[in-house]
């Protein structure tokens, strides 16, 4: 056995350097006992199975469609089914009926939860709490790999800057700090830490740059630069796949003219040559059949041969390689190693799944695994942390003993559907809690419910009936926002106000004289500007999930403090579209200090110059990235650099002293930005380097110590190799990306 081994690793080493040089390790972390399955069953495989590996197909229903597929070996991966007494019989054929008994890839969506669903992923974002993330994912991946599930298509890593996407609602945001960190952190939580039957591939995706879409509108094309990508786009796909990802999904946009599905550069020489990624790349749905549309391949199987040379080892929904890759492979047009390469990447993520060994689950003991009480509590706590505050007039918390009669009122104070967000397919409505119904359980008899508006859309020119009922009410409470409808694939919107009469409601509660608290739930950033001066306090729960309704009452009441800030931007307008903090300096750089000087020059009273600004909006968002108030303050005071200048492999010793100036324990989440003077390639004005939550109790002060390794400030320069140039740079530790004073330091 010793000397197989032995052998296996010379053929690796000298494979390495017949590629030129040392391949770099192996990113899914594959042994030569791994490698030495892949190849003895690769060995016994017909071109025809070998192709029936590369096939996924979504697969609902009675396991006996596709039976004869199955048995036949041209099904590789099945998508969309749940029940897990038919993902058996779909494994039983797959393993007992068909000659090689390799067992099927079941996958799914299970994009913030499963059945438990959490809040939507940039809530998730918004706690800044990454092990909180990876102990939602790893219950994720508890309850799907107990039906039977063992592959999910998330996290997204997608970054996005532009709201009017969608597809914002899936992913962590417009920062690459955060994005990277949170990725990691779910594909930690969705893998686990050993190959177990609990252990669910994670797919980093998508693979890239889909979140720039021209307009926002999904699926349209982005131009990014190779800088743009390597220095803004890729780095959370690279730290997804060093953390450990077995998986990656290539995205519908084509970036400069080029379809994801199809590009060399970023599938062969970022992803496998740069990266060492040796996991499998699967297409979005029919991504590779959406390339004759963008009028990159004139028909199937022209694209096939696209994606096959590009280095996609299974096609999801196109049926391309099934139904041309053999003939092409007999006709000498596509080599049979390029399928061979593919093949092992599917077989290289079977085994280390365990599935050979585990390709059943005990069906009657999943459905005990779902909604388990330590599940709801996960969902409830992130709830609790994704959740804004973006305005309190001091209304904020509620105290039980002095409100007597609560109005809830709004299209989400009752919406158990939308409540879950986009993507929770497998959400049901039925366990989720309103925060109607978690305030009604709390406080029996004292809760009135008149909706106003029973859903977002809705026109309405009278609310007496609501307004009469604030007036008879102690204190107002209205949920509104968007549904889920509203945001994810193909839901771009034009227009980010609030929708319908939701405004004009806020308006009229107002007109009430008692104190108004509004909850937004949203898939996205809304323009939120002209309602904030008709409620007293704003929380921002983008969809919080199941447990939406728990969380936002202990939040209201003060159980807990608000410790989320804003993963976006958030927009005055739309037309301020793309704004985001880490933009350029620009030649002319806004002197406005903050939102008060956009609104004095609106108004006339001041000049700003002719400096980088909108005449009618200014520069300044309503909420920076990072913002989020707290039901205490906290001062930063001593900030300090143990060194004023650093060497390329030294690292950074920042400190400063935080303190509770309020009354009433909170959580702030510090967060460390640095600016890169001047470069190569002009630079952002900020970067987040580092972040972490930290609770104090009221009057507490703590000093924190924070270090950051001076290569995290490397980028991608004018020369197209990554490093940290040596210069002057600045560093702020604040509690949002537009506060704090600028510490000095150079690297030499
Ligand atoms: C969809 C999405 C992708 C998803 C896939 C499978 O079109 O773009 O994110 O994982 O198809 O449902």
């Amino acid at each position: 056995m010793k000397t197989i081994r032995n052998l296996i690793l010379l053929v690796l080493v000298a494979a390495a350097a017949a590629c030129g040089g040392p391949r770099p390790a192996s990113t899914v972390g594959t042994t030569p006992d791994v490698e030495r399955r892949v190849d003895q069953l690769l060995a016994k495989m017909t071109l025809s199975e070998k192709i029936g590996q590369m096939n996924q197909i979504s697969a609902g229903g009675d396991p006996a469609n596709y039976a004869e597929a199955v048995r036949g070996g041209q099904i590789g991966s099945i998508l969309n089914e749940v029940d897990p007494v038919r993902l058996n019989e779909f494994q039983r054929i797959a393993v007992e009926e068909s000659r090689l008994g390799i067992p099927l890839l079941v996958g799914r969506d299970v994009i913030h939860g499963f059945h438990t669903v959490f809040p939507i992923p940039l809530g998730i974002a918004a706690t800044f709490d990454p092990a909180l993330a990876e102990e939602g994912a790893r219950i994720a991946a508890l309850e799907a790999t107990a039906q039977g599930i063992r592959w999910t298509f998330s996290p997204m890593l997608d970054i996005a800057r532009d709201p009017r996407w969608g597809r914002m609602a899936e992913g962590s945001g417009e920062d690459t700090w955060l994005d990277a960190r949170m990725g990691e952190a779910l594909v930690r939580g969705y893998q686990g830490t050993q190959w177990d039957t609990t252990a669910m591939a994670a797919c980093v995706k998508h693979f890239v740059g889909y979140g720039a879409a021209e307009g926002g509108r999904d699926y349209n094309s982005t131009f990014l630069s190779e800088r743009q990508l390597r220095n803004v786009y890729l780095p959370p796909f690279e730290a997804g796949i060093k953390a450990g990802a077995l998986t990656l999904m290539t995205s519908f946009n084509d970036n400069d003219g080029v379809p994801s599905t199809a590009n060399r550069f970023i599938l062969k020489d970022i992803l496998r040559d740069e990266w060492g990624f040796d996991g499998l790349v699967v297409t979005d749905w029919n991504s590779m059949g959406e390339m004759i549309s963008h009028g990159y391949g004139a028909d199937r199987k022209e694209v096939a041969q696209e994606a096959i040379e590009a280095g996609v080892d299974m096609d999801m929904m196109t049926y391309g390689y099934i139904s041309h890759l053999e003939e092409m492979v007999r006709a000498g047009v596509v080599k049979e190693s390029a399928i061979d390469a593919a093949v092992r990447n599917i077989l290289r993520v079977k085994v280390l799944l365990g599935l050979f060994e585990h390709p059943y689950v005990a069906a009657a003991a999943a459905a005990a695994v779902q909604y388990a009480p330590a599940h709801l509590d996960a969902a409830r706590r992130t709830a609790e942390e994704s959740a804004v505050l973006l305005k309190n007039d001091g209304v904020l918390p509620l105290d039980p003993a002095r409100v007597r009669t609560i109005l809830v009122t709004g299209p989400m104070a009752d919406a158990p559907h939308d409540q879950l967000g986009t993507w929770a397919f497998d959400g049901q409505k039925e366990h989720t809690v309103t925060p109607l119904a978690a305030l009604r359980e709390r406080f029996p008899g004292r809760v009135t419910y008149v909706p106003g508006l029973t859903y977002s859309r809705q026109k309405r020119d009278r609310f007496d009936e609501v307004v009469a009922a604030a007036r008879k009410a102690d204190v107002v409470l209205v949920f509104l926002g968007e549904e889920a409808i509203l945001s994810g694939e193909a839901h771009s919107l034009a227009d980010l106000n609030l929708k319908g009469s939701q405004s004009e409601l806020l308006a009229a509660l107002k007109s009430a004289g008692k104190p108004v608290v509004a909850t937004v739930m949203a898939g996205r950033p809304l323009t939120i500007e002209r309602d904030l001066p008709n409620c007293g306090a704003l929380l921002y729960a983008f969809h919080p999930g199941t447990m939406g309704g728990p969380a936002l009452a202990n939040l209201i009441f003060g159980d807990v403090a608000p410790s989320g800030k804003t993963p976006v931007t958030f927009l005055r307008t739309v037309g301020q579209v793309p704004m985001y903090y880490s933009h350029n300096m620009t030649g002319r750089p806004y002197r406005g200090e903050t939102l008060l000087d956009d609104i004095e020059a609106e108004a006339g009273q001041t000049s700003l110059g002719n400096t980088s600004y909108y005449l009618d909006y200014g520069a300044y968002p309503l909420f920076p990235f990072g913002y989020g108030l707290s039901y205490t303050s906290f001062a930063y005071s001593d900030l300090a650099l143990d060194n004023a200048s650093y060497a390329q492999d030294g690292v950074i010793r920042a400190s400063c002293t935080l303190t509770n100036t309020g009354a009433r324990e909170g959580t702030e989440v510090v967060q460390v930005y640095v600016r890169d003077l001047v470069g190569s390639l002009t630079r952002p004005v900020k970067e987040l380097k580092h972040f972490e939550r930290v609770t104090l109790q009221a009057g507490e002060s703590r000093r924190l110590e924070m270090e950051i390794p001076v290569s995290d400030l490397a980028f991608w320069g004018l020369d197209g190799t990554k490093k940290v140039e040596p210069g002057d740079f600045q560093l702020w530790i604040a509690g949002d990306s537009n506060s704090g004073e600028a510490l000095s330091f150079s690297v030499r």
